[in-house]
């Protein structure tokens, strides 16, 4: 049986079918490239102070472009090694690409990285595929769809007190210029939750906020490629995802809270 097979029994929408094909298989071909190099001597390059770039990065990126090229020819690509600086709230399709979430976890050993892919239609994603190669789990959802793990339903958690709460964090890579605010971030949030994670991927954090793994989520300063699939799939799973304030999120704006209904709005008190 393909690996992929179990996609056409769940989604049923003729729509967002053959698209969300398109983004699983591509996520596949990037995370096998990626579980290949895993391990090995990496060639890195510098995009800031701590901001690494691998051969891996490139070799993914270059191999799901070429996937979702081959799948969905008219559907153009914003991908985080070749996008450039200027980004802008998409028009029509795009395919929104993180060859490789946790460049920093990959180059040192640290097992928890991923591949998001999301296609966004007028600024709102449709379809997200989010892969773990070395745990080998794939996350996807599409619009009104829900969003699955590996071929089951995922939800969010129930939990509705700060205190049983597991949320997750990270730090942006200017951390210089962005100190104070991380660490009042943290003193709001830290003493009135169970813990707190920094697992080095936005994207996998949202997947396990999506699959109840975490409870919640919050990072300033991320990009869209970070979050545009994570999104729709705590969305998908019935969780709420906004900006700090509670306001509509979009992958375009750099700062996210996700958690689950109940627990959202504290988290937001928090954050004020
Ligand atoms: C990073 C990871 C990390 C987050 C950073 C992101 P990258 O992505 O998602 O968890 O804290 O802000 O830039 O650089 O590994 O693709
Ligand atoms: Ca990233
Ligand atoms: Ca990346």
């Amino acid at each position: 049986m393909n690996r992929l097979d179990f996609l056409k029994e769940q989604c049923t929408d003729k729509k967002h079918y053959p698209l969300l094909l398109a983004a699983c298989r591509a996520a596949l071909t990037g995370g096998f490239i990626l579980r290949d190099l895993y391990g090995k001597p990496h060639t890195i390059t510098m995009k800031g102070e701590i901001n690494l770039v691998t051969e891996a990065d490139v070799a993914s990126e270059t191999a799901i472009v070429a996937s979702l090229q081959e799948d969905a020819p008219d559907i153009d690509v914003m991908a985080e090694e070749s996008a450039g600086e200027d980004l802008k709230v998409p028009a029509g399709k795009l395919w929104v690409i993180d060859p490789l979430d946790g460049t920093t976890n990959f180059a040192h050993g640290f097992p928890i990285f991923a591949v998001s892919i999301a296609l966004m239609e007028n600024g709102q994603t449709t379809i997200g595929a989010v892969y773990c190669p070395l745990q080998d789990e794939l996350f996807c959802c599409w619009q009104g769809g829900g969003s699955w793990l590996n071929g089951e339903k995922i939800q969010v958690t129930k939990t509705d007190f700060l205190v049983q709460a597991l949320v997750a964090t990270g730090f942006p890579y200017d951390i210089h210029a962005k100190l104070d605010a991380v660490i009042s971030q943290m003193r709001a949030i830290l003493p009135k939750v169970r813990d707190i994670r920094r697992a080095g991927a936005a994207a996998v954090d949202l997947a396990y906020v999506a699959c109840g793994r975490l409870d919640g989520f919050y990072e300033m300063d991320l990009k869209p490629w970070d979050t545009a699939a994570g999104w729709l799939l705590v969305e998908e799973a019935g969780g709420r995802v906004t900006d700090f304030a509670g306001k509509k999120y979009s992958p375009f704006y750099p700062e996210i809270l996700a958690a689950n209904s109940a627990l959202h709005p504290l988290l937001v008190k928090q954050l004020a």
